[in-house]
C-alpha cells in the first residue's frame, strides 16, 4: 500500500479519533493490531465519507524508458518501430547512415502517415566522418516546401484584411510544393554509400504499403484524432476508413496507390513524382480543394544544399539547420545566453534553472518574429544572432529573480498542444557517419487530403508563412515581413535537426517535432546531457518547458513538481501545465559505443542497432 493511498488515509483518521494516551498496542504492537475493529471504529469515530478510489492510470499510459539502448555498429532512432527496423536492416547489409536514413524516410511515409511523408518537406543534416575538411564535413539538405508560383502576399487574408486560418490550414491553398521525394533522392545521390540503388532503399516502404501494416501503437492513437480531417475527403476515406469509421486498432492499413507511387519512383527516380501522371494528379487534387499549385510548380521543385549554422556551448560544437529554419539560429542564440549561468549548480528541474531557460527563450523568439525568413528573399543576420557578444547583451537584461512582466510582452492566444505533426529520426553508422532528419506535413496528416490515385497525403505548410505582419500562425508564432508569402518562397520553419561534436568527433544527434516547441525541445535535450549529465534516455524523457515570448505563457509538461511550479509563479511566470510535446529520437556516441533513445512520449517509437 502506498503511503498516500486513500485506505491508509482513512485508517489514519480512524486512529486519530481513538482515545488519547499511549496504550500497549500503540507502543509495541504491529500496526495492523493497533487498528480498531469495524464495530469499534463505528462507535469511536464520527461517520466518515470514504472517498471513492481514484481512477487508476489508463492501461495505455506510456512508461518512461530511462536507459538508452546500446550498440557499437550503428543506431537508428525513429518514431516508428517498423521504420527503425528498415533502417537497421540497411545498416546490417553494409549501407551507410544516409542509405539507412533514406530508407527510413520512405518507410515512415507509409508507417507514420501523420508526419512521415512524400507530400511534405523537411531538412536533413548529414555528417561525413571521413571528410578531411572540418567545415565541409557536415551538410544541410533543405527540402522544405515552396510556395506555388501563383502565390501572393495577401492570399491568406479575408476581405476584412485579417488572417483566414481556414484557408491557410484546411483548403488547397494551404498546400506547399512538396520537397521530400527530391530531398531524399538528392541525399542518396550525393552522400549514399553507392552500394544501394534508390529502388533498393524504397523497396521496404513499397512492401509495407502493399502488404499492409497493423493499426497499432501511434497509428492507432492518431487516426481517431484525425477522423474529422481525413473524413471530409472521399479519397482519404478510401484509405483510412472502413464502414464509416477510421480503421480501428487491430485492423490492417493497406495503401495500394501509395505502393504504386513508390514503385514508380523506384523505377524512374524522383521525376516520376514531379512530372507526368502523379504530378498531374497531385495538382488536380490541390486545385480541386481550392488551391493554386500546378504541375509546373512540381516540375520546378529543387532542394537546396546549405551550409549549417555553427556555435559553441561549454566547449562542445553545435551544428544545426540554417534558414529557412529558425531552429539552428535560435538554438545557438539560447545556448549562448545560458552559457553565462551555472545551470548544473542550480540543478536539473530546479526553479532557478527553469527560470533561466525561460528567460533565455523569450528574446530568441522575439528575434525570430522579426529577423527570420527564407534566405533567398530576406537577409537573415545569422552571424549577429548567434554571436556570443550579442548573447551577453541579452543576458544583461535578464533578472535571475523575476520573469519579464506582462507589460514587457504582449498577451496572446493559448498554445495549441499538437506534438505529433512532424517527425524526427537520427541515424549513425559504424564509421561515424550520421543523419539528423526532421520532416513534416505541418499538421498531423497535413491538410488530411490524399491526392486521388496517388496515396500521397498533402501538407498544409503554407500556414508557416506570416499571413500578415504581426499575425500568429497555428503555433501562436508571430511572423514579420521577412516571412511573407511570395512565389517560390520557403516558409519559415522551427525544425532543428542538430549534431553536437566533442573535440571534433560526433557526440550527439538529436531533433524533434513539436511546431514552435521544436527549438526548446532540442535545447533541453542538449542541456540535460551537457549541464545535468543525464544519460540520453533520461535527457529525452525529462519533462520540458517552453516559452516563445508571445503569448506570455510558460508551458510546462506534466511531471515538474508543484513546488517548482509555485516557485516559478512566484518569480512572475504565467505557468500553464499542458500536454506533452515533442519526440526527440536521438543517438549519442562515445568511446566507440552508441547510445540510442527514442522518445517515450509517443507509442511505438524505437531505437535499435544492427
Ligand atoms: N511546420 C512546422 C515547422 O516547420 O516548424
Amino acid at each position: 500500500m502506498s503511503p498516500t493511498s486513500p485506505i491508509r488515509a482513512v485508517l489514519a483518521l480512524l486512529l486519530a479519533a481513538a482515545p488519547a494516551g499511549p496504550t500497549r498496542a500503540q507502543v509495541s504492537e504491529p500496526v495492523s493490531e493497533q487498528l480498531p475493529t469495524q464495530a469499534q471504529a463505528r462507535r469511536q469515530a464520527p461517520a466518515l465519507a470514504v472517498p471513492p478510489a481514484p481512477e487508476p492510470p489508463p492501461i495505455q499510459s506510456d512508461e518512461a524508458r530511462l536507459l538508452p539502448v546500446l550498440a557499437s555498429r550503428g543506431m537508428v532512432s525513429s518514431q516508428d518501430a517498423l521504420a527503425t527496423r528498415v533502417g537497421v536492416e540497411i545498416l546490417r547489409k553494409g549501407g551507410n547512415a544516409v542509405d539507412a536514413a533514406v530508407a527510413v524516410g520512405f518507410a515512415l511515409a507509409v508507417t507514420l502517415p501523420r508526419a512521415g511523408n512524400l507530400g511534405g518537406g523537411g531538412f536533413m543534416m548529414v555528417h561525413r566522418a571521413a571528410a578531411e575538411d572540418r567545415v565541409a564535413d557536415t551538410i544541410a539538405i533543405d527540402y522544405r516546401e515552396t510556395a506555388p508560383a501563383a502565390s501572393t502576399a495577401d492570399m491568406f487574408l479575408n476581405p476584412q484584411g485579417e488572417p483566414d486560418r481556414a484557408a491557410s490550414t484546411r483548403s488547397g491553398k494551404a498546400v506547399g510544393v512538396p520537397g521530400t521525394v527530391r530531398g531524399l533522392a538528392e541525399a542518396h545521390r550525393r552522400y549514399g554509400s553507392g552500394k544501394f540503388t534508390l529502388a533498393e532503399l524504397i523497396a521496404p516502404a513499397e512492401r509495407l504499403a502493399r502488404d499492409g501494416i497493423p493499426v497499432e501503437s501511434g497509428l492507432a492513437d492518431s487516426l481517431p484524432r484525425a477522423a474529422g480531417l481525413l473524413g471530409q475527403w472521399p479519397s482519404s476515406r478510401a484509405v483510412f476508413f472502413e464502414g464509416g469509421h477510421v480503421l480501428p486498432r487491430g485492423a490492417t492499413l493497406r495503401q495500394t496507390d501509395l505502393a504504386d507511387t513508390l514503385k514508380a519512383i523506384a523505377e524512374r527516380g524522383p521525376d516520376a513524382f514531379y512530372e507526368g501522371p502523379i504530378a498531374q494528379k497531385i495538382a488536380a487534387a490541390v486545385q480541386g480543394a481550392g488551391g493554386i499549385m500546378t504541375a509546373a510548380d512540381l516540375a520546378a521543385y529543387r532542394p537546396e544544399i546549405r551550409t549549417p549554422v555553427r556555435g559553441r556551448y561549454r566547449g562542445y560544437e553545435i551544428v544545426s539547420m540554417p534558414p529557412p529554419s529558425s531552429g539552428g539560429v535560435h538554438l545557438i542564440e539560447i545556448l549562448n545566453i545560458l552559457e553565462g549561468y551555472d545551470l548544473a549548480g542550480m540543478g536539473a528541474g530546479s526553479a532557478g534553472a527553469l527560470h533561466m531557460l525561460a528567460e533565455a527563450m523569450k528574446p530568441a523568439y522575439a528575434d525570430r518574429a522579426t529577423w527570420l525568413g527564407d534566405p533567398a528573399r530576406t537577409k537573415v543576420p545569422v552571424a549577429g544572432l548567434t554571436a556570443k557578444a550579442y548573447a551577453a547583451t541579452l543576458r544583461e537584461k535578464i533578472d535571475p529573480e523575476r520573469a519579464k512582466t506582462a507589460a514587457e510582452v504582449s498577451a496572446g492566444n493559448p498554445l495549441p498542444h499538437e506534438s505529433d505533426q512532424t517527425t524526427h529520426f537520427s541515424v549513425v553508422d559504424a564509421e561515424g557517419n550520421a543523419v539528423s532528419n526532421t520532416y513534416t506535413l505541418n499538421f498531423s496528416y497535413g491538410i488530411g487530403l490524399v491526392a486521388e490515385g496517388t496515396g500521397v497525403l498533402l501538407n498544409n505548410e503554407m500556414d508557416d508563412f506570416s499571413a500578415k505582419t504581426g499575425a500568429r500562425n497555428a503555433y501562436g508564432l508571430v511572423g514579420g515581413e521577412a516571412n511573407a508569402v511570395a512565389p517560390g518562397a520557403r516558409p519559415l520553419s522551427s525544425m532543428t535537426p542538430t549534431f553536437v561534436f566533442r573535440d571534433g568527433k560526433l557526440f550527439l544527434v538529436t531533433g524533434s517535432p513539436g511546431g514552435s516547441r521544436i527549438i526548446t525541445t532540442v535545447l533541453q535535450v542538449i542541456v540535460n546531457v551537457l549541464d545535468f549529465r543525464m544519460n540520453l534516455a533520461q535527457a529525452v524523457a525529462a519533462p520540458r518547458i517552453h516559452h516563445q515570448w508571445q503569448p506570455d505563457v510558460l508551458m510546462a509538461e506534466e511531471g515538474i513538481s508543484p513546488d517548482t511550479l509555485a516557485l516559478l509563479r512566484a518569480k512572475g511566470h504565467n505557468v500553464k501545465v499542458g500536454a506533452t510535446s515533442g519526440s526527440a529520437n536521438s543517438v549519442m556516441a562515445e568511446d566507440g559505443l552508441l547510445a540510442g533513445a527514442s522518445d517515450p512520449r509517443q507509442r511505438g517509437t524505437l531505437a535499435e542497432g544492427p
